[in-house]
This record gives structure tokens, sequence and C-alpha cells, in this order.
């Protein structure tokens, strides 16, 4: 049996994302950004985010299937992004998808947008071209701009149980929360990435969210948040350090703090991972979502599961961010599984669990 052609689409927030796949491989991955419109705000403006999707979804489409050497006739199936996400933004995609399925005669699969961050890491490898072999004992760190989750993949089509999470900030919106204390813009994330490798991550000592006995517990008895991460007290800490410099009058030294705060993120988000994953007999472990992207968190993270007999599986840095390969990728496993196709009488639901 061939493999399926499927066409993903994306619009869960500034990025328009059109990604093509033939089952687990990839074949293209379009992305059209609407950042720069919502940089000097400092944050993604929904309505902004809407209307960029409206305009950049055709070209981004188009680009995508040429770029592919495809057409849209050749199409097995359409998959897109209902959640979660900016309400405007998801139906945007969402009406797109659903005009191109009724148009054409496609199936039609809804996608949620979380599974499809780690579902991505099941594309063959490009370099290479590599089939990915994943075992039964299958784990995902999710760490993007709204969840920083541990999961244990039963089934990426079916079954998926959340095993630890933030119970506040996500990492990502905590990177740009800091960032912005630290006056290096919008995205944070990227900028505090790249300022903290000219800062040293011990001049500074910040805490580590929920890892104290009481919340930690031991294997045997768990405490309530073992597996769990907050980030909500980190951010104040930072906000704090800030503050000590400028009522000193010193200089603020941005690289070590950025550094600092770095390392303290990277530090329990892959520790309790780690721990997580040992804890539940999980052997190879899938990295997504736009933090994922971080230099720090992929070098810790590898380390601590190489240490642990982990194989620690980390998508190429333009898979890790908003795309609609990903899309395409889950869209397919979909496909592959004998999913029955969603109809198009869905709708997006922006709080998608
Ligand atoms: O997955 P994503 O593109 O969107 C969501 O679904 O949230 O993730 C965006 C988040 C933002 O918070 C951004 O600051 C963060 O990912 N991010 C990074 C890096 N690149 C993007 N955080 C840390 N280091 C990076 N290199
Ligand atoms: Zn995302």
């Amino acid at each position: 049996r061939t493999q399926p052609l499927v066409l993903g689409i994306e619009s869960s927030c500034d990025e328009t994302g059109v990604g093509l796949v033939r089952g687990t491989e990839l074949l293209t991955n379009t992305v059209s950004s609407s950042m720069d419109e919502h940089v000097r705000f400092g944050g993604v403006i929904p309505e902004i985010a809407s209307r960029a999707h409206l305009d950049a979804f055709v070209p981004t489409l188009e680009q995508a299937l040429a770029d592919a050497g495809v057409s849209l006739e050749e199409v097995d199936a359409i998959a897109v992004t209902s959640g979660p996400g900016l309400a405007g933004a998801l139906m945007v995609g969402v009406c797109a998808a659903k005009a191109l399925a009724v148009a054409t005669g496609k199936p039609l699969f809804a996608i949620n947008h979380l599974v499809a961050h780690v579902g991505v890491g099941l594309l063959d490898d490009r370099a290479s071209g590599r089939k990915q072999e994943l075992p039964e004992n299958l784990g995902a760190l999710l760490v993007s701009g709204g969840h920083t989750e541990i999961l244990r993949i039963n089934s990426i089509t079916s079954d998926v149980e959340l095993l630890g999470s933030t119970i506040d900030d996500a990492a990502g919106e905590a990177y740009d929360k800091v960032a912005r204390i630290l006056g290096l813009g919008y995205p944070g994330g990227p900028a505090i990435d790249k300022m903290a490798r000219s800062g040293n991550p011990k001049a500074i000592r910040f805490p580590r969210g929920l890892t104290q006995p009481k919340y930690m517990g031991t294997a045997d008895e768990p405490g309530p948040h073992r597996y769990d991460w907050s980030f909500s007290g980190l951010k104040t800490a930072v906000a704090r350090c800030v503050e000590q410099f400028e009522a000193r009058g010193e200089e603020i030294p941005v690289a070590d703090i950025a550094a600092a705060f770095q390392e303290a993120v990277v530090d329990v988000v892959s520790s309790k991972a780690v721990l997580a994953c040992r804890e539940h007999g999980i052997k190879d472990v899938l990295l997504g979502g736009g933090v994922a992207a971080n230099s720090r968190l992929r070098e810790l993270t590898g380390q601590r599961c190489a240490s642990a007999g982990i194989r620690l599986h980390v998508p190429p840095l333009d898979l890790c961010t908003d795309n609609g390969a990903m899309v395409a990728a889950l869209g397919a496993q979909l496909v592959m599984a004998g999913v029955e196709p969603s109809g198009i009488g869905f709708a997006p639901d922006s709080s998608m669990p």
C-alpha cells in the first residue's frame, strides 16, 4: 500500500503553516509568520494574527504545493489544527481546511496542536532518510509557549497520558516574561537563549519550583507535584533581582541573569522529565514545542537522558516551533491507523486539553 500524501494546516497562533508529508516522509514545510507585526506590542495580538492568516493562507498553500511538486488533486487527506490556540486564528485555518475539503472531496482530520508538536518526532530523519524506530515505552516532553508537560504516549493516535505539567506559567511564557523584564524584547525565548551564551549561569541562584520534599515525596509515595513544574515564582525572583540592582544604582548584569534564569528552567524541566520517565519505564522520549529549540534545554536534557539510559529524540529546529508539517505528520499517522476522518462539522476549540 502506498503511503498517504497528507496536507497539514496550522494557524493556532502567529504562524501560518502548510506542510506536506507522505507517510513518515517530510516533503515540505512552508511557514509565514506575522511575528514582525506583533513585536512593537510585546506579544501576539489575536486580531492582527487572524487577519495575517487570512492574507498568508493562499500564498503559503501555493508555495507548499509548488515546493513539494504536487497538486491538490494528488493529496489523500487534509489535516488542520483545531485547538488549542487563539480562537480567531484557529478559525481561519479551520475554515480554509473545510473549504479545501469540500472543494476537493478529500477527507479532513481535526488535529490537536499539542499532540502534533510531539508527533513531528515520528517523521523520518531528514538528513539520513532513516525511519524512526519507536518502541513501546514512549514518552514526550512538550515545552512550548502555552504548555509544559511530560506525557506517556500509549498510542499517538488515541491514547496520550499526562504524567506531569506546569501548575502556572508555561516555560516559554516564563522566557517571554523574563525577556520583557530584562528589556530583551519579544519573542523572549530566542533572545534569552542568545544572551545567556555570554553570561555566567552560576552568578545568581534562582529557585527551582516544586522541588521541595513535601512536593516531591518518594518514588513509592509520590508527593502531590512530583512530576509538576511551577515557573511563576522564578519569574518573580528575576523581577526582584533586577529591582535590587536598580535600587543600588548598579548596572543590571543582563547576560548573567539570563544565563541563571535559563539554567533554573532547563535544570528543573530536564530533571523532572527524566525522573518521570525513569519511574514509568519510559525508554524513548520525543522532545517537542517551541522551547525545544532552546540550545541549553537540548544539551542538558540530552545529557541527563543519556545518563539514565533514555533515548531523547530531538526534532530539527524548524520543526520545533509552530508549523504545518507537524499537523500533516500526525494526520498521516491517523490515516495509516485507519482512524475515521473528522468530517466538516467540528468547531475549533481554543482550550482543547
Ligand atoms: O510551540 P510554540 O512555537 O508556540 C506555542 O504553541 O506556544 O512556542 C513558542 C514559545 C515562545 O514562548 C518562545 O519564546 C519559545 O517558544 N521559544 C524559545 C526558543 N525559541 C522559541 N524558548 C527558549 N529558547 C528558544 N531558543
Ligand atoms: Zn505550538
